[in-house]
């Protein structure tokens, strides 16, 4: 399939009143929205800085990310639910994922992404579930201050690649370094993201070689490296199919 696949989203902001720039703007949030669709269209601004060798592999996934305009009761929405908590913070656990820990829970897996934005402590800048897993908890985390390119998002996290990087794994993308810790032993099952070691970080220098991968080195610009915001620019073609796959597998159900 080539068609364009929109995802109906919802945000959830779980917010302590005594901390109010956990409760960010609407604007920050569509500011978000504005770079997903950028990103999953190859729409980025920044996608000319690609090195010349890889802009063939440039892909447009031909996702779309909408907020939501009906609740799961079919009442009208603008996408986005406010939930006061008493925590000061959440962390890998889930618990921001149900109301009963104190964070919001879920709209139905099935029909709608759900995106909740909170203080996560640790230095956790967002999570994600893989697909196939438990319904309740499905969906992407966001630290505020990584969220969206206005409000309180912050260098060098404010242009929103989190929640590009982040919904890559909801749709099935691996790191692209494999997770293996440098042994360039496994990787991200993705043919056309060249082998890497381990992930890079801040604003690498071009080539960066590891894994006999020389060359053009590792392709630390794309979205599932872990380099800075300012530094990642793409998906490959291969990574928009393994994307598209699992839209018309395990995600099916957004294909309507
Ligand atoms: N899960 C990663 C973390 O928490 C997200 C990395 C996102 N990278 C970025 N440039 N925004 O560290
Ligand atoms: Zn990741
Ligand atoms: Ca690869």
């Amino acid at each position: 399939i080539t068609d364009i696949v929109t995802i109906p989203v919802v945000v959830h902001v779980v917010h302590d009143p005594r901390a109010p720039e956990q409760n960010i703007s609407d604007e920050q949030i569509r500011s978000q929205l504005t770079v997903l669709n950028q990103d999953y269209r190859a729409a980025n601004p920044d996608a000319g800085k690609v090195p010349e060798v890889w802009r063939p592999l440039v892909a447009d996934a031909r996702i779309e990310f909408r907020l939501a305009d009906r609740a799961p009761d079919g009442t009208p929405t603008d996408g986005i639910v406010r939930a006061e908590t008493d925590r000061r913070g959440f962390t890998w656990d889930d618990g921001v994922k149900s109301k009963r820990t104190g964070g919001a829970d879920p709209w139905p897996a099935d029909q709608y992404l759900n995106l909740w934005v909170c203080r996560l402590t640790g230095g956790l800048l967002g999570y994600a579930q893989f697909p196939g897993g438990p319904p309740q908890t499905d969906g992407v985390v966001i630290l505020h201050s990584a969220f969206g390119t206005s409000g309180t998002a912050a260098a060098p996290y404010n242009g929103g690649r989190t929640a590009t990087h982040e919904i890559g794994h909801w749709l099935d993308l691996y790191h692209i370094w494999g997770d293996d810790d440098g042994a360039c032993s496994s990787d991200d099952k993705v043919a056309d993201t060249p082998n890497q070691a381990g992930e890079n970080t801040g604003v690498p220098k071009f080539p960066h070689i590891s894994c006999d991968n020389g060359p053009n080195g590792d392709m630390f610009m794309n979205y599932m490296d872990y380099t800075d915001d300012d530094a990642m620019f793409l998906f490959t073609q291969g990574q928009s199919t393994r994307m598209r796959a699992c839209l018309e597998g395990a995600r099916a159900s957004f294909m309507v």
